[in-house]
């Protein structure tokens, strides 16, 4: 056993991951960032690490540092190499909201499948992904990281992704995981998402029932599916931060779920402990996070993650039996990976992986077509009659932007080409018109620092008034003289993602202008978004007759709105978090509680509308889909029984095009109030014209259960139920089930 090898050290050694970054990023960051480099190729060497991860080296600079660890160490143990690689490697997918979007299981585990592949062929053998927090406040930029603000969806798109990333569909933590494959791990354990304000990284305070009916769910989805690692985060839960709180990592996670997979820290997050004025020092840290259950500390070699940790080992605080558990845990996890055996990249296969194969680029052409969802299409102007347009003017600072395209979570290594929206109806209108590209204004970053906000702007022209006047002139001098307008807005994909926050949910920077002032032509015009939260869009969708949210949709992204804007592919995506009207509604979320007085549900505000402006699930086809005859295989079930619920559903109009059948559900009255509608099933299917088929979904006791804060516990009531079918969370397709005791 490689353990009973070890010295006291060096097993507290594989309990550290820190940061290799190049130097080469290190010497261009701004002056007062400069720290001196940490010689990581000496601690590797002395195995003095367990774990690095990448954020800005390549491929053969991960497999030397490889090469350091195991031919340097004195036990040769293989490192392992962790990467944020989120939404694809090389080929670049659709952001995770996206894919969640498309609610296509199979297609988002592929997606992942090909995005691990290409990583390990570069590397790459962990990733910090897939981001499972439920989000309902899209203040709250890490929104387009995860899969919106659902459990349900939550649930199955962890589950999917876990399998992709680590293949297979095994559930025993201890599986095997091939050479294509990665291990994955579910973040940000538990509740990051629901920080107060939006704000990333603020208190979340959540009481037992939201967490386990609403945060929990997708993690014990990942968990079951067999995950190889869980993240706990930064933030303070309920007056514990996650990263020192024993009920989360001991009381949930190994005890009540059986996790036996690696625990790691998010970065730094031990160490911050004392920041968070919960630990006393950073011995005091470390032993905190320790016994609280992080396995292994995140964080830049300077902190020094888990340093101090060894002197906690003696009698009455850390034991040896605590540490060989913890080591233990990530040479199996080394193991799971075949890292012993084969530790190095293959060259064949990076040659195979990494070389633009054409079925991936395939698979995320087709992932950003299925994740797009079309929020308005009045007047039939979509799909657009290439026949009718002579002189196509594509506007807005996204138009022609190759890193908006592809989003945010994407390092210099992950250099694969994008097809920006300009290119894609270039190449799809061919010579059938001329397609001209003007940005009308400038993307408005969020700033790194006041300091480099300042410097940029200034340098980026982004204060040049004249300027900024002149663009916005030649943009309505095109649009005025074209016969059709794609406007491309969103937000830069610097404002999205980790702490990139806002407090406004409206278009940035000139945008809302440059909008106004294009409607004000009366030209046809579309609206494509690239986005990855829903932004202030109530004036568009007035005034505005089409409305494509297209995300940041990864490297086809130009092409794959060109075919869907040209009806060569038909949207089906469906919104996986409610749209609000305006950034005061939020937190806003379909699956909340009735108020006393329900028949004003919509007028609760005094000065605005409180509904919300498109539903959770929303999306349109260019094809029609009648759904009816919804029946239930028993009307009264016992408490435990399950029943079965089926509805046939057609495609009546003239197109073959995907519909996502949604199954939601009411419990009328129990041991605590439940919410108004919860998703329980969903279903994506392909329908030729005037194809009919019949959808099934089995609903039992599980599906029926949830945690009660009055019984303390969880339940499944004797009660009546409401069920719906239909095409988004307002479906009015319904059935009536009774469960008796
Ligand atoms: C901090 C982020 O919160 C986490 O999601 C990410 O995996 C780590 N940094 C590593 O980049």
């Amino acid at each position: 056993m490689l353990i009973s090898q070890m010295t006291l050290a060096e097993k507290i050694q594989q309990l550290r991951q820190v940061f290799k970054i190049s130097k080469e990023v290190r010497e261009a960051l701004p002056p007062g960032d400069n720290s001196p480099i940490p010689d990581i190729d000496s601690l590797v060497a002395t195995g003095a690490v367990g774990s690095v991860i990448l954020v800005t080296d390549t491929t053969a600079e991960a497999d030397r540092i490889q090469h350091v660890a195991v031919e340097s160490s004195r036990l040769h143990v293989p490192l392992l190499i962790g990467a944020d690689v989120l939404h694809g490697f090389d080929t670049i997918f659709p952001v995770p909201i996206g894919l969640a979007a498309s609610w296509d299981l199979s297609l988002v585990q592929h997606a992942q499948a090909v995005a691990a592949s290409e990583a390990r062929a570069g590397g790459v053998n962990w990733t910090f992904a897939p981001m499972v927090d439920i989000a309902r406040d899209p203040r709250w930029g890490r929104i387009v990281e995860g899969a919106g603000e659902d459990p349900y969806l939550g649930a199955s798109m962890a589950r999917v992704q876990v399998r992709g990333f680590q293949g297979g569909q095994a559930v025993d933590g201890d599986q095997r995981i091939d050479v294509n494959h990665v291990l994955a791990s579910l973040k940000h354990f538990a509740g990051y998402g629901a920080s107060e304000g939006g704000r990333d990284y603020d208190s979340v305070n959540l009481s037992e029932e939201a967490l386990r009916n609403t945060i929990l769910p997708p993690f014990l989805a990942g968990v079951r599916a067999g995950v190889g690692t869980v993240m706990s985060g930064y933030m303070v839960l309920n007056g514990v931060p996650a990263s020192g709180n024993r009920w989360l990592l001991q009381d949930v996670l190994r005890a009540e779920w059986g996790f036996r997979g690696l625990v790691v820290s998010d970065n730094g997050a031990v160490g911050n402990m004392v920041a968070q004025g919960f630990a006393r020092d950073d011995a005091d840290a470390d032993l905190r996070g320790f016994m609280a259950g992080v396995d292994m500390a995140m964080g830049p070699a300077d902190r020094s993650p888990y340093g101090t940790l060894a002197g906690s080992i003696r009698p009455g605080w850390v034991s040896n039996d605590d540490v060989n558990a913890a080591v233990s845990r990530v040479l199996q996890a080394k193991l799971r990976l075949g890292l012993f055996e084969h530790p190095y990249i293959d060259e064949t296969q990076a040659k195979r992986d990494l070389a633009a194969r054409p079925e991936h680029r395939a698979l995320a052409l087709r992932a950003a077509e299925e994740s797009a969802v079309l929020l308005k299409n009045a007047g039939g102007i979509l799909p657009l009659r290439p026949a009718a347009y002579r002189r196509v003017a594509v506007i807005g600072p996204f138009g022609d932007s190759r890193q908006n395209t592809r989003g945010p979570w994407l390092f210099p290594r992950n250099n694969g080409e994008a097809v920006t929206v300009f290119e894609g109806l270039r190449n799809t209108f061919g010579s059938r018109a001329r397609v001209r590209f003007l940005p009308g204004v400038q993307a408005l970053r969020i700033p790194a620092s006041p300091f480099e906000f300042l410097s940029k702007a200034k340098s980026a022209g982004l204060w040049d008034a004249a300027r900024a006047r002149q663009e916005m002139r030649d943009a309505l001098a095109l649009a005025r003289e074209s016969d059709l307008v794609v406007l491309v807005l969103g937000e830069d994909r610097y404002m999205i993602g980790e702490f990139a926050s806002r407090s406004s949910l409206d278009l940035p920077g000139g945008q809302q202008k440059l909008l106004e002032q294009v409607a004000s032509l009366h030209k046809p015009t579309v609206l494509v978004l690239l986005n990855g939260r829903p932004l202030n869009i109530a004036w568009a969708n007035e005034h505005l007759p089409a409305i494509l949210e297209a995300w940041y949709p990864g490297c086809e992204g130009g092409n794959a709105i060109a075919n869907l804007l040209l009806g060569v592919a038909v949207p089906a995506g469906k919104l996986p978090f409610t749209w609000p009207r305006d950034v005061g509604q939020v937190p806003m979320y379909y699956d909340h509680t009735l108020p006393q007085d329900p028949i004003n549900v919509s007028a609760r505000y005094w000065d605005a509308n409180s509904s919300a402006l498109f539903p959770f699930g929303h999306g349109l086809s260019y094809s029609t889909f009648d759904m009816t005859n919804l029946r239930l295989s028993a009307s009264r079930i016992n408490e435990g029984g399950s029943v079965d619920v089926s509805a046939d559903v057609e495609n009546t109009g003239n197109l073959a095009a995907d519909e996502v059948v949604q199954l939601y559900i009411h419990q009328r009255y129990g041991s605590a109030a439940r919410p108004v509608r919860e998703l329980k099933g969903f279903q994506r299917i392909a329908l030729i014209p005037h194809e009919k088929t019949t959808v099934h979904f089995r609903l039992d006791a599980q599906a029926l259960r949830y945690w009660s804060a009055a019984a303390h516990g969880w339940v499944n009531d004797a009660s009546t139920f409401d069920i719906w079918i239909g095409p988004d969370s307002n479906a009015s397709l319904h059935a009536e089930l009774t469960v008796e005791t």
